[in-house]
C-alpha cells in the first residue's frame, strides 16, 4: 500500500469511528469498529460541517468545574487534571516565555461559537469543588444512571452553586463504565433529575488506553508509528486530558443538543469531536500532526499552562472558516 492509500485507509475509518462517537468521545481504534459493518452506513462527510439549532450554549460568565474521583488516582494524574482545570484562568504566566499557546488561547477558539444572541461561551473558567469516592460507593460497575445519580446528589447537596457550574466525573482505571471503551472515552450529559450538565471520562489507562489514550499509547493492530512521550509523563493522564477538553468544547457549545452540530442529535459530531485525532498541522488518521516536543523529555505538547505544565490539546472545529483548528 502507497503512503497515500493508507492515510486514505485511516481517513476512512476514522471517519467512521467519529460519526459513532456521538456525544462520547472516543480516539481511533479503527479495526475494532471496522468490523461491525452497519456503521459502514454512517460514514460522514470527511470535511465536517456544524450547524447552529438554535439553542442555549454554556454562556454564563464564569463557569466552574466541580470535580468528583470516583475511586483511586495517582498523584501524578490528579495533579495534572486539576492543574489543567485551573489553566483556564492564567493568563500569560503559564508558560514562562515559552513560544507556545496556552490553554486559555485554546479555549479562545470554542468561545467563536456564539448563540442566538451573539453570546460565546464562558470566559472563565475555574476548578471549583472537588470529592472524593475512594471507596467505590456504588461498585466498580457504573452505568450512565448512576453517574448522572450522583451528580444530582452532590448538585442537591451544594445547591448554592448551581447556575454556573458543571461537574466533571473521573472514574478510576478499575472502574467499568457503560460504553467505556467499547465506542467511548467519556461522555457529556445533562441529568435527569436537576438537569445539570456534567462531563464524564474514563481513566483508559488499564482498559484501552489505545483508544482512549492514543497519540501516548497505541493499539497493536491500530494506526503505525510508535506512542509519543506524554507530556505529564503518564500516557492515562494526558489521555484524559484530551478527552476532558474535547468533551468540555462540546458541553459548552451544546450543553443540551441543540447547540451546535452535525448529524443526529443523538450521535453528533461536535466542536471537538467533529475534529477528533488532530493536534496539530498536517495531520491525518494516525498521525497527530506536527507538534513541538519538549528538549529534555522529548514529550510532545501543543500548549501550556499552569505551573509551567504542557499540554497536548485537540483541534477544534472552527465556525468561521469551516476547518479543524488546531492551538
Ligand atoms: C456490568 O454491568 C452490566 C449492566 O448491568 C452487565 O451487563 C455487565 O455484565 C457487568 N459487567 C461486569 C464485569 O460485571
Amino acid at each position: 500500500m502507497s503512503t497515500m492509500v493508507l492515510r486514505e485507509f485511516w481517513f476512512l475509518l476514522v471517519t467512521i469511528i467519529s460519526a459513532t462517537c456521538a456525544m462520547h468521545s472516543c480516539l481511533a481504534r479503527p479495526l475494532m469498529m471496522a468490523r461491525t459493518s452497519r456503521m459502514l452506513v454512517l460514514v460522514a462527510s470527511p470535511t465536517p460541517s456544524l450547524t447552529y439549532h438554535g439553542g442555549p450554549l454554556m454562556t454564563v460568565r464564569h463557569l466552574r468545574l466541580h470535580v468528583l474521583w470516583y475511586g483511586t488516582f495517582s498523584g501524578v494524574q490528579q495533579a495534572a487534571i486539576r492543574d489543567f482545570l485551573a489553566s483556564f484562568q492564567a493568563t500569560d504566566n503559564g508558560n514562562g516565555g515559552r513560544e507556545a499557546p496556552t490553554v486559555r488561547q485554546w479555549w479562545a477558539m470554542v468561545r467563536k461559537y456564539k448563540d442566538a444572541n451573539g453570546n460565546p461561551p464562558a470566559g472563565r473558567i475555574s476548578l471549583g469543588m472537588e470529592f472524593s469516592d475512594t471507596a467505590y460507593s456504588r461498585g466498580k460497575n457504573l452505568s450512565n444512571a448512576d453517574m448522572a445519580d450522583m451528580v444530582d446528589a452532590l448538585y442537591m447537596a451544594n445547591r448554592k452553586t448551581r447556575s454556573s457550574s458543571m461537574y466533571v466525573v473521573m472514574t478510576a482505571e478499575d472502574v467499568l463504565v457503560e460504553d467505556f471503551c467499547m465506542n467511548s472515552c467519556g461522555t457529556h450529559e445533562v441529568t435527569a433529575g436537576a438537569k445539570v450538565p456534567f462531563v464524564w471520562v474514563g481513566n483508559a489507562g488499564k482498559q484501552c488506553p489505545g483508544l482512549c489514550a492514543w497519540p501516548f499509547a497505541v493499539e497493536k493492530y491500530g494506526p503505525p508509528g510508535p506512542p509519543l512521550t506524554p507530556p505529564n509523563g503518564d500516557p492515562a493522564a494526558d489521555g484524559m486530558v484530551i478527552n476532558l477538553a474535547l468533551l468540555l468544547a462540546g458541553a459548552a457549545t451544546n450543553p443540551f443538543a441543540s447547540g451546535y452540530f452535525q448529524g443526529d442529535a443523538s450521535v453528533p459530531l461536535e466542536a471537538g469531536s467533529a475534529c477528533q485525532g488532530q493536534f496539530g498541522p498536517g495531520s491525518y488518521p494516525g498521525y497527530a500532526g506536527q507538534l513541538q516536543t519538549e528538549s529534555s523529555s522529548g514529550a510532545s505538547f501543543n500548549v501550556v499552562g499552569l505551573n509551567d505544565r504542557y499540554f497536548l490539546l485537540p483541534a477544534i472545529w472552527n465556525p468561521s472558516t469551516k476547518l479543524c483548528q488546531t492551538p
